[in-house]
């Protein structure tokens, strides 16, 4: 008996006495081996083989209920890695050749010896090993190539892409935390790619940007005729993400129902599209992403504490670029060379005291605000090194903005034309009083902000001492 890695394999013959003789042989050499008398059976079987699929079926041309090219048919249906070898009668060798043609791996004529056989299926087993071997060394080297674009050697970051690669093979939910631009999307890229779904879609679908009712079909699709408006079937995120990875990013904006109908998904792995009542079932692998805290949402009652549970079997954190002092300085390289390739610029590095400065800034918007720092840079910089005043870090991007300062709401009673009064005063006292300065710190024009303290009835003592009334372009004064 030859040493073989154990493999499952399925016997599918009408005659009885020939089939036992030939399950007998396959069982000493590889252990699991099932038998079945008609093709139906045989479709059957392989139809719920649950989560392996066989590896090898070997199967009689000739059977009652369905023939083997149906049995083939489905063993491919289910896998298309399975292995099928089809047993012929003497003279019929244009059936194996249709066979053949269908994707069969092999054929045996009858009548055979038992060792012929036993050859053809050591080969067939071989093949399909041969195939998840592929499969494992292309999910490798995937993942080798999404995670040489992730730029850093901070242990932080290491750890956290060893953590993705190691999960990205299995199915189980990810939440990714971080702060804005801290490379989630990205990470979320690399479990994809380095998992077996690589193939398959990844679907991207961010929960924050559409309101309640548009998400829902957005992800759970909709029936024709469901809602105004809805005049065509719609598949939704979940269907189109089958055999990939769905990314839902921003999950922690998710409203109370779809929270639910997720909730449900994730359990049952089964949901319906808006107006419609049938069943539908998705395997697509969940990852999250959200820049917020979850748990303290699920603390105010904001988020299902189920779904928080379901959502993160495995937590995949990625550290604020602040705390990674030689990331920065490793991906200012990265990003300095990429965007002197593409804007055809020739500057050769950074001076030490940029660096300097690089590594001290606190990057509110991480690695996105580096990223536009360094391209700004690199727009203005005369020098053959990009120094300290080429670095600017007032306007990194809308999104870091908004995520270096959360505004809270204000007390109730409020209207919006009271905060910005407020907000008004409060840069103006911030300036000292001196208008242009104020300007900067609200982000509006002079006129803009002249305009506004007119309407608002605001003074300030120093405006009438230093200036003469009725000068064009100068402060409103408006004695109480
Ligand atoms: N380690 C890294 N190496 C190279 N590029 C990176 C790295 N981390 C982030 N980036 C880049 O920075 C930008 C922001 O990353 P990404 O969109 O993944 O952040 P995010 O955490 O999803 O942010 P947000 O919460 O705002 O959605 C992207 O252009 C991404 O390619
Ligand atoms: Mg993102």
């Amino acid at each position: 008996m030859r040493e073989r890695a154990a493999a499952r394999i399925l016997v599918a013959e009408d005659n009885d006495t020939l089939r036992r003789v030939i399950v007998q042989a396959l069982r000493e050499t590889w252990g699991s081996v099932e038998e079945v008398a008609s093709g139906e059976r045989a479709i059957a079987r392989l139809s719920d083989s649950g989560e392996d699929a066989y590896d090898v079926v070997v199967t009689d041309l000739r059977l009652p209920g369905a023939d083997g090219l149906a049995v083939l048919r489905a063993a491919h249906a289910r896998d298309p890695r399975t292995s099928v070898l089809v047993m012929t009668a003497y003279g019929t060798i244009d059936s194996a050749v249709e066979a053949m043609r269908t994707g069969a791996f092999d054929f045996v004529q009858k009548p055979f010896d038992l060792e012929q056989l036993e050859l053809r299926v050591g080969r067939a087993v071989d093949q399909r090993q041969l195939l998840d071997e592929v499969e494992v060394l292309r999910a490798e080297r995937a993942g080798r190539r999404a995670a040489g674009a992730i730029v850093g050697r901070s242990a932080a970051l290491r750890d956290a892409i060893d953590l993705a690669r190691r999960v990205a093979p299995t199915r189980s939910t990810v939440l990714i935390t971080g702060e804005t631009g801290t490379g989630k999307e990205l990470i979320a890229g690399l479990i994809h790619d380095a998992s077996a779904r690589a193939r398959g879609p990844l679907v991207k679908v961010n929960c924050a940007a559409l309101p309640e009712t548009l998400l829902e079909s957005e992800l759970f699709g909709h029936e024709r005729g469901s809602f105004t408006g809805a005049d065509r079937l719609r598949k939704g995120r979940f269907e189109e993400a089958s055999g990939g990875t769905l990314f839902l990013d921003e999950i922690g904006d998710l409203s109370p129902p779809i929270q639910a109908k997720l909730l449900r998904v994730l359990q049952d792995q089964e949901f319906h599209r808006l107006g419609g009542t049938r069943v539908l079932r998705t395997d697509a692998r969940i990852v999250t992403a959200t820049n917020g805290d979850l748990e303290a949402q699920v603390r105010a009652g904001a988020f299902r504490e189920d779904l928080y549970f379901r959502l993160n079997v495995i937590r995949l954190h990625l550290p604020a670029l602040r705390e990674r002092e030689d990331d920065v300085v490793d991906l200012a390289h990265h990003f300095l060379g990429a965007l002197c390739e593409a804007l055809e610029r020739p500057i050769r590095g950074f001076t030490e005291a940029a660096l300097t400065r690089l590594r001290s800034h606190p990057w509110p918007g991480n690695v996105r605000e580096l990223h536009n720092t360094i391209e700004r840079a690199v727009l203005t910089c005369e020098a053959s090194r990009i120094g300290p005043a080429d670095l600017s870090f007032a306007r990194a991007s809308g999104a870091s903005l908004e995520s270096a300062w959360r505004p809270a709401l204000p007390p109730p009673g409020w209207t919006l034309r009271d905060v910005e009064r407020a907000l008004v005063i409060e840069a103006l006292q911030r300036a000292g009083y001196v208008q242009k300065e104020a300007c900067k710190l609200l982000g509006v024009s002079r006129r803009k902000l002249n305009y506004m303290i007119q309407r608002m009835g605001i003074t300030h003592d120093s405006w009438r001492r230093n200036r003469s009334p009725g000068r064009g372009g100068d402060p409103p004064l408006r004695t109480p």
